[in-house]
């Protein structure tokens, strides 16, 4: 335990990091080519995905504030003060500012696997909320799910915006969930924010913005691979392509070989064939039944859900049964 001020501690659980090599010359070797999308976040790629969140197609970030924002009374109405907010990869800790004032809880405990952002956010946080209590845990939460000891009695609330549980398999979501009833017990809440199925066109275009940039975050991956594993990557032979798969419900990104070549990554070959592709990403798209049906497997039930008018995103508060 090291301390950063007199309300903020910091817990390194010392995340054991996948080798990026070893991840990619496997992935590749696939029949399916594939690299995980938690690959995307370099230094470039973290400033490219912010650059995300402001285009005007990726409407998740507006309507999730906007409905954070109006309903903020009545979550904390429902989870009461005193509560120990946990926010699993929490980032930059932005979206939990929307509700503290209304939540007061005893201690927030935001969890990234990024130690020096994550210190560096708990700080940013700490000056903003003199009164909270911060217990800042440097981990890997798809790994291990523990709290930092010392942490205060109360009613233990897991916050999840954004809709990153999409990006992991329904069967990685289930699992998950089982892993946040061990850590609230019964009787905790989970508060989440999920991207729903809707019209294919919003979705695509979501993915695929005039701008370019989401292009660009995909693409990133193979400048990662260049610059990080002596790869020989040549990026105008490469194309994004982002489009909602029905049948699996959910948005896939690929990186799409533009004709037949041979890459060179780290001494090893690897051959393409025109139109194959390396997949980069999947964002599962839930109706509110769906979610509810992993999540009632999960060991949780709906207390509240609030969605936007267009019902293009929903947030559920879910109690652990
Ligand atoms: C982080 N995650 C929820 C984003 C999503 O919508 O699945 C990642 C993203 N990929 C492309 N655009 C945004």
């Amino acid at each position: 335990m090291n301390a950063l001020s007199q309300k903020i501690s910091f817990h390194d659980f010392q995340p054991e990091l996948e080798s990026f090599r070893e991840a990619v010359l496997k992935g590749l070797s696939r029949r399916q080519k594939q690299i995980a999308p938690k690959f995307f976040y370099d230094e470039t790629g973290s400033k490219l995905f912010e650059a995300i969140l402001e285009q005007p197609e990726y409407y998740i970030p507006n309507v999730e504030r906007d409905l954070l924002q109006s309903y903020a009374d009545e979550i904390g109405r429902l989870i009461e003060p005193g509560s120990i907010l946990i926010e699993p990869g929490s980032g930059s800790c932005e979206k939990v500012q929307l509700l503290l004032e209304s939540l007061l809880p005893s201690a927030y405990v935001p969890m990234d696997i990024s130690r020096e952002f994550l210190k560096q956010s708990a700080c940013d946080l700490g000056q903003q909320f003199p009164w909270l209590t911060i217990y800042a845990a440097c981990l890997d939460f798809t790994q291990q799910m523990i709290l930092p000891q010392g942490i205060p009695q109360g009613r233990r609330v897991v916050f999840i915006p954004g809709s990153s549980l999409g990006n992991f398999d329904p069967l990685e979501v289930q699992h998950f969930l089982t892993g946040i009833h061990r850590l609230t017990g019964k009787g905790g809440g989970l508060l989440i924010g999920l991207d729903r199925k809707k019209e294919p066109s919003v979705l695509n275009a979501a993915y695929n913005d005039a701008a370019g940039i989401t292009a660009e975050f995909n693409r990133n991956l193979l400048t990662r691979i260049n610059n990080e594993l002596d790869g020989h990557f040549d990026l105008d032979r490469f194309e994004h392509r982002a489009f909602y798969n029905d049948q699996r419900g959910r948005i896939e990104m690929h990186l799409v070989s533009r004709e037949e070549q041979q890459v060179s990554i780290s001494g090893q070959d690897f051959r393409f064939i025109k139109g194959e592709t390396i997949h980069t990403e999947n964002s599962y798209k839930y109706s509110p039944d769906e979610f509810m049906t992993l999540a009632n497997a999960g060991g949780f039930k709906l207390l509240k859900l609030w969605s936007d008018d267009n019902h293009l995103f929903s947030i559920y508060f879910l109690v652990a049964v």
